[in-house]
């Protein structure tokens, strides 16, 4: 079974490949390279020892979306597909797709939301119609914790009130609902949304790991380059929250948990089970000086850091009720807050500069 993953070469998607190959899954990527390099994918293959075909391609370029599902008709029919959906359904060996492309830094989306509304929305939608041409209808989407809003109560459930506010936010929300649309007008969708809360930590390997471009907004990998010794300490984003010890608390989950969250959901799609939504996360909450902390015993050095004010936007706590994934999907996440910082800090370490490669695109 063929599936094409889109924003592959990120962070999140190229821990996908490892565990979608290991599972036996055939691999095809489609990304832009705006957040990546084509050097994680040469690491992903050195891990799972096989070959990724890759298309570097932007998903709302629709001619060169057409091509990587044509390219794979023709290879196994030789037939030119027609533009006609019935003739192009049927005539494509993509079986699934897994769609994480897109913009996800909530900050720089309110400076520049016509990029994220293009990048997450237009580009969500030109996939969509190539799938729908192709006849591939089975799709897992990457959403976010963040429609969540600010929570009434913990843990999060999926039938929570949703809310969002800002761009990035919106986007995740409102393709949930074009993806929900679209079902309901062609019941032959299967459609898994998966909605991710902290995602953190890399492959054991230490060889494929996150590589944010510039300053990290985000607080592991901020912490881990604290670590490394490429900024000088970490500001704590306020400590007078209601919370254990005053600091934010997340529902981190380790990135390998998180990719094998997809493994489980494909084998879920081919029952047609119609459009179905799962919170992935483990279900326990960890403040951000548990995570210092953690971090610290990891790697064995210690992290300065100072007390500012509370960052605009964020909320006090947040963290998942994941048994409806473990009921339905049979997963679960196993690794705990010193593995995730063990495998941060491993991945940092070995790579102190991340893919060192300059980012294109
Ligand atoms: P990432 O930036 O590392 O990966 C996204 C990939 O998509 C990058 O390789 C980028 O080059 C590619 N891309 C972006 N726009 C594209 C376009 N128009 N065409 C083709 N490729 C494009 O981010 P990630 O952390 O791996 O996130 C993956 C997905 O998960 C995103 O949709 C993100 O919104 C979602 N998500 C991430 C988090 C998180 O904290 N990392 C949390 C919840 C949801
Ligand atoms: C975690 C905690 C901060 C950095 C974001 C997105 C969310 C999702 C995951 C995509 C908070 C504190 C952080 C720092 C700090 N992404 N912090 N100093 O905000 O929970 O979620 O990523 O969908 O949509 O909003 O993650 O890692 O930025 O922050 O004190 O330098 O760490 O205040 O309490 P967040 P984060």
């Amino acid at each position: 079974m063929k599936i094409l993953v889109t924003g592959g070469a990120g962070y999140i998607g190229s821990h996908t490949c490892v565990e979608l190959i290991k599972d036996g899954w055939d691999v095809v990527v489609v990304d832009n390279l705006s957040n990546s390099s084509s050097e994680a994918l040469q690491r992903v293959e050195a891990i799972t020892g096989r070959t990724i075909e890759f298309h570097q391609a932007d998903i709302r370029d629709k001619a060169a979306l057409s091509k990587i599902f044509k390219t794979r008709s023709e290879m196994h029919h030789h037939v030119e597909p027609k533009n006609e959906e019935q003739n192009n359904t049927g005539n494509c060996s993509i079986d699934a797709v897994i769609h994480f492309a897109g913009l996800k830094a909530v900050g720089e989306s309110v400076e520049m939301p016509l990029e994220y509304y293009s990048n997450n929305i237009t580009g969500t939608l030109a996939l969509l119609e190539v799938m729908r041409e192709y006849g591939v209808k089975n799709l897992v989407f990457s959403s976010s914790a963040t429609v969540y809003g600010d929570p009434h109560a913990l843990p999060i459930k999926e039938d929570f009130p949703l809310s969002v506010t800002n761009p990035y936010g919106r986007t995740k929300l409102m393709i949930e609902e074009i993806l929900k649309d679209l079902h309901v007008s062609d019941p032959s969708w299967n459609i898994s949304i998966l909605r991710y809360f902290n995602p953190v930590g890399a492959h054991k390997s230490g060889k494929i790991g996150e590589d944010p471009l510039g300053i990290p907004n985000n607080l592991l990998p901020y912490i881990a380059q604290v670590a490394v010794g490429r900024l000088p300490f970490l500001n704590v984003f306020g400590n007078d929250y209601n919370t254990v010890d005053g600091t934010g608390v997340r529902d981190f989950i380790h990135v390998s948990d998180l990719a094998s969250g997809h493994t489980k959901a494909l084998p879920k799609l081919f029952t047609n089970p119609g459009v179905v939504t799962y919170n992935l996360g483990t279900g326990r909450g960890h403040s951000v000086m548990e995570l210092v902390r953690a971090f610290e015993k990891a790697c064995g050095r210690e992290i300065p850091f100072k007390i500012v004010p509370r960052r605009a936007g964020d909320i006090a706590a947040c963290y998942a009720d994941p048994s409806k994934a473990q009921k339905e999907l049979d997963w679960k996440a196993t690794r705990t807050v010193e593995k995730m910082c063990q495998d941060t800090w491993n991945w940092q370490s070995n790579n102190p500069t991340g893919f060192n490669k300059i980012h294109t695109g």
